[in-house]
C-alpha cells in the first residue's frame, strides 16, 4: 500500500507502544522506516515488545517506561527520547484506561483513574513535548487516539467518554493555536478493534463479546492492520495540510447506532415483502 521509506527516519513516541494497537501501529512505522520510542508503567513489557518488534521489522526501538498519569515522569520521558535520537517527530497519545460499570458505582478514585491517564496524560505527553518542538523552532505532529463516543457519549464508560471527548477538543484547539509554530495535531477514532487490554474490560463475556461485532453495519471488527495502515498515511509528509481532523475507522458502526431504522438490515426478504404490501398503496 505504501512506498517503504514512507516514515523513513521519523522518530515517533507511541505511549501504551508495548501492547494492543499502539503495538499494531508501532510495527507498521517500524516496516516503513521510522525508528520508535515506546513508553507506558510496565517495564518488563516494554522490553519484551521492543526486542519483538525489532526481531520481526528490523529498525530500533527505545523503551522508557513512564506513567503518563505523573506530569514530572512525562518530562523525563520526553527528554529522554529526545536525547537518544537527538529529536523526535511525531507523538502517538494511545494510552488509555477504561473499564465498564454503572456511574453511580464508581469511586472518585475510579474517575481519576481513567481521566488521569486519557485526559491528563494526553494533555501533559503534548505540552512536554510541543514545549520542546517551539524551543527548538521545530515543528511535529501528535496523533491522538480516541473513539467514536467522543462525540455521541456512552453510558457506563462516562469516565472515558468524557476524557476522550476533552482530547478531542485539545486536539482541534491546538491544531489551530499551535499551526503557527508548524505542529499539527490530529486524531483518530476507531470503532471495535480486538485488544486483551480493551476486551478483558469492554467485553469480559462472549455475549459481550458478539454484540461489538452486531452493531457494525459490515459485520465485523477490524483489523489492526487497517488502524495502522490509517495512523502511518496520516503521519506522511505527502498529506500534511491535513490538521485538526478526527478519521473514523469503525465500519459504520457509529452511524449505525445513530440511525433510527438502522436495524431494519436484520428483517429477512419475506418479511420486507409482507411489509411492503402493508405499505404500499
Ligand atoms: C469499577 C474500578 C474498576 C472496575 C478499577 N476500578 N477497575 N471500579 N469497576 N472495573 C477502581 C478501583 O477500585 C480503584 O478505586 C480505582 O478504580 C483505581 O484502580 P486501580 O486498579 O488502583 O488503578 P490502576 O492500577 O491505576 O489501573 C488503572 C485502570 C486499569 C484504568 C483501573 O484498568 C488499567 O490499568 N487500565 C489500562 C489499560 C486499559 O484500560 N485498556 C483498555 C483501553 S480500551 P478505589 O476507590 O477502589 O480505590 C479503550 C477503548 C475505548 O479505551 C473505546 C471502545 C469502543
Ligand atoms: P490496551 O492494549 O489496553 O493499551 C493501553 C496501553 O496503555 C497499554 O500498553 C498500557 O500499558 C498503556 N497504559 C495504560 N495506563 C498507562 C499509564 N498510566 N501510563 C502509561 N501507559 C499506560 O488497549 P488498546 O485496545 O490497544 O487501546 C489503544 C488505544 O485505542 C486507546 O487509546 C483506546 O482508548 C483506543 N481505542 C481502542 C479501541 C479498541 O476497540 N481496542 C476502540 C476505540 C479506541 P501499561 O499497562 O504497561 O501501562
Amino acid at each position: 500500500m505504501f512506498r517503504p521509506d514512507l516514515l523513513k527516519d521519523k522518530v515517533i513516541i507511541i505511549t501504551g507502544g508495548g501492547s494492543g494497537l499502539g503495538r499494531s501501529m508501532g510495527e507498521r512505522f517500524l516496516q516503513l522506516g521510522a525508528r520508535l520510542a515506546i513508553t507506558s508503567r510496565n517495564e518488563e513489557k516494554l522490553t519484551t515488545a521492543a526486542s519483538e518488534m525489532t526481531a520481526a521489522n528490523g529498525g530500533e526501538v527505545f523503551t522508557y517506561p513512564c506513567d503518563v498519569r505523573n506530569p514530572e515522569a512525562v518530562e523525563q520521558m520526553i527528554d529522554a527520547v529526545w536525547e537518544h535520537y537527538g529529536t523526535v517527530d511525531v507523538l502517538i497519545n494511545n494510552a488509555a484506561g477504561n473499564f465498564i460499570s454503572p456511574t453511580e458505582r464508581l469511586s472518585h478514585r475510579a474517575v481519576d483513574a481513567v481521566l488521569g491517564i486519557v485526559l491528563h496524560g494526553t494533555f501533559y505527553c503534548t505540552l512536554a513535548l510541543g514545549k520542546k518542538w517551539i524551543e527548538a523552532g521545530r515543528g511535529g505532529q501528535c496523533l491522538n487516539i480516541v473513539t467514536t463516543y467522543a462525540w455521541t457519549g456512552s453510558g457506563f464508560v462516562t469516565p472515558s467518554a468524557a476524557a476522550k471527548a476533552g482530547v478531542l477538543t485539545l486536539t482541534r484547539s491546538l491544531a489551530v493555536e499551535w499551526a503557527r509554530y508548524g505542529i499539527r495535531m490530529n486524531a483518530i477514532a476507531p470503532g471495535p478493534f480486538p485488544t486483551e487490554g480493551a476486551w478483558e474490560r469492554l467485553a469480559p463475556t462472549p455475549e459481550l463479546a458478539q454484540q461489538a461485532i452486531e452493531r457494525v453495519p459490515l459485520r465485523r471488527v477490524g483489523e489492526h492492520s487497517e488502524l495502522a495502515n490509517l495512523a502511518a498515511f496520516m503521519l506522511a509528509d505527502e498529506v500534511s495540510y491535513i490538521n485538526g481532523e478526527c478519521i473514523t475507522i469503525d465500519g459504520g458502526e457509529w452511524l449505525y447506532s445513530g440511525g433510527q431504522f438502522s436495524q431494519l438490515d436484520r428483517l429477512p426478504a419475506e418479511m420486507w415483502d409482507m411489509l411492503s404490501k402493508m405499505t404500499k398503496k
